[in-house]
């Protein structure tokens, strides 16, 4: 009886942990990260498919992830897939991470034009500050 008690009061203390630890872990995973936006063009430069493995053009709503945060660049990143959220002094947009950027520096994201055009604004200016975060 003792015992039954004491393990029913252990259940619901983890219980409370595992919610009560839940939204921490999640708040932790919005992290923000600070960099420069580059654009590059799949299409002709890094090739048609990015390192993740999918396909990609000019048009496709992906980013080539820093080197750094990235990792062995011929393997598949844990980054591979992840969706982002990217805000710039032109706007806001959600990328997936596809491929990965040899020269950016850790927090840095190269984008396809399209979306170098809607965060940052015309693609003479060639680079601008972002901060992004997982969506
Ligand atoms: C990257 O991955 C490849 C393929 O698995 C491996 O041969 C290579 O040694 C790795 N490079 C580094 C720096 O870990």
């Amino acid at each position: 009886m003792m015992r039954s008690t004491l393990s029913l009061v252990l259940v619901v203390m983890m219980m409370i942990t595992m919610i009560v630890a839940a939204p921490i872990e999640k708040r932790g995973k919005k992290k923000t990260y600070k960099g420069t936006a580059t654009w590059f063009l799949p299409a002709s430069e890094g090739g048609s498919t990015g390192a993740c493995g999918p396909k990609e053009g000019n048009h496709s709503p992906i980013v080539a992830l820093n080197h750094p945060q990235y990792g062995n660049m011929s393997k598949k990143s844990k980054w591979c897939g992840k969706k982002i959220r990217i805000t710039g002094p032109k706007g806001s947009v959600t990328a997936t991470v596809n491929d990965a950027c040899p020269e950016c520096k850790h927090g840095d994201l190269d984008l396809t034009p399209v979306l170098f055009k809607k965060v940052i604004g015309d693609m003479d200016i060639g680079v601008g500050k972002i901060k992004w975060h997982l969506a």
